[in-house]
């Protein structure tokens, strides 16, 4: 099991000790997810925020953290014989707690009566929203309620105190995630390389994935990888590549602790980009180059999502397919036809960083309020930035045939939108860049190796 030094989170939970007033926390860590008879278990992954504040990267735990009396207590049961015949000597689950710098542990079942205990006092009981519906069942009958509504019963104190802390990146996760980048280089070279016509996309998939698990904990989220584009996030894997389209990966890792990358190139099949092709790439890059040295504190990822909207509806009203004035049609929503997504989202130990605590108090909190509007209401955080943050960043153009039909069908936007100039742009179906970036204490840093994506670089990488 691969673990920072236990400072890391004796650390972290001192911390988390003076954010939250009293009570305890109960942080229920994942259990293996079977996927058809129950020893047959999906690749097994840690909740991120139990990965944050205990490290231990193993099925069946559980830990507490009390805030009066500052002892925190860790949960699970030690292997039998009968287990290691099947699995090799384990460590007890007193020294795997002693790796997270925890010297008081007890058998799972234990969790119960200290929860009943500690509820009998009218102590407060806090925990984080369950995403799964195993950590639902436990937490339901550690506490007593119905499983379907727990979520609505989570701790909003412990979910602040959380989210602050995982918000703000320390240097030893910047080199996680910098290591993670440095895996999905070799992914999107590789997919470069390969991108041939003849090929299968399933072929490039596979390859890739494999990449992400030989070299690190695996993909962070299964990979997007299609000539299809204008799906954004296209998971089928069935098509033959075909000179004159674009290939959109959209794919990253895990390091082997957990911290991921989520990184987008579109790449020319064939390895040369056509004329009309470039046009948008040319646009996508340049908002994706101008947004990343843009961003700085005190700017919020609200304001860097309108300013890659801008450049995106400039770019487009200059090639004829857009016009009016781009900023009174960026204000109206009217680039979200080609541009239907937000510029990017937190990225840490999860790929959308703490997302299963509520997309909406990560990225809105009290302050921020999410747009209604098509397009800014994917938008995932409006947070002002702060040093220590990470985002990525990701623009794109598509040309989604339903959509805009539905749009010119309704009229919609005709003082902003040629619709008569798009039909012979539909071949170009989508274009995505995205990169991921340090918030720092003057601007930002773009992390990990640079991956290829000016004209040249992308077409010179193809011809390897
Ligand atoms: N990488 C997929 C996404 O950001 O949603
Ligand atoms: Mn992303």
């Amino acid at each position: 099991m691969n673990m920072f030094d236990a400072s890391v989170y004796i650390t972290r939970r001192a911390c988390l000790r003076k954010l939250v007033n009293n009570g305890i926390a109960v942080f229920i860590g994942n259990s293996e997810s079977p996927f058809n008879y129950p020893a047959n278990a999906y690749h097994f992954r840690q909740d991120s925020t139990f990965l944050y504040y205990f490290g231990i990267d193993l099925p069946n735990f559980a830990a507490v953290v009390d805030f009066d009396s500052g002892i925190d207590t860790v949960y699970g049961n030690d292997f039998s014989i009968n287990d290691v015949i099947w699995m090799g000597p384990q460590p007890t689950v007193a020294e795997i707690s002693a790796g997270a710098g925890i010297f008081s542990s007890h058998k799972f079942s234990q969790l119960e009566h200290d929860i009943n205990e500690a509820s009998a006092k009218g102590r407060k009981i806090h925990f984080l929203p369950p995403y799964r519906g195993d950590t639902k069942m436990v937490l339901g009958s550690l506490i007593n309620k119905n499983p379907c509504g727990i979520r609505q019963l989570s701790s909003v104190e412990l979910i602040k105190a959380a989210v602050e802390m995982r918000s703000v990146k320390e240097d030893i996760e910047v080199a996680e995630i910098e290591k993670a980048i440095d895996i999905a280089y070799n992914m999107h070279t590789t997919a470069m390389q390969m991108c041939r016509p003849g090929i299968s996309e399933q072929e490039i998939f596979g390859k890739i994935e494999g990449i992400a698990l030989s070299e690190g904990a695996g993909v962070s989220f299964p990979t997007i990888l299609s000539i299809n584009g204008q799906t954004l996030h296209n998971h089928s894997h069935k098509n033959i590549l075909t000179e004159g389209k674009l290939m959109v990966v959209d794919a990253g890792a895990e390091t082997m602790m957990h911290y991921a990358s989520d990184i987008t190139r579109t790449t020319p099949v064939g390895g040369k980009f056509s004329t009309m092709q470039r046009d948008i790439y040319d646009i996508v890059l340049r908002a994706n180059v101008e947004a990343i040295a843009a961003i700085k504190p005190g700017l919020s990822n609200r304001d860097v999502h309108f300013l890659a909207c801008h450049i995106i509806a400039g770019g487009l009203k200059d090639l004829g397919l857009m016009k009016g004035d781009t900023g009174e049609a960026v204000e109206a929503g009217a680039h979200a036809l080609f541009m239907p997504h937000g510029i990017g989202h937190m990225l840490g130990l999860d790929v959308h960083d703490m997302e299963g605590l509520g997309e909406d108090i990560v990225g809105y909190g009290d302050k921020a309020k999410r747009s209604n509007k098509f397009g800014a209401s994917f938008l995932r955080s409006a947070m002002p930035y702060k040093p220590g943050h990470v985002f990525t960043v990701e623009p794109g153009c598509y040309f989604i045939p339903e959509l805009i039909y539905k749009w010119r069908a309704e009229s919609k936007f005709t003082e902003f939108i040629n619709y008569d100039a798009i039909s012979s742009y539909m071949q170009v179906g989508g274009i995505r860049i995205e990169d991921n970036v340090l918030i720092t204490g003057s601007g930002s840093r773009k992390l990990g190796k640079a991956i290829p994506k000016g004209v040249d670089e992308v077409e010179s990488m193809c011809s390897i």
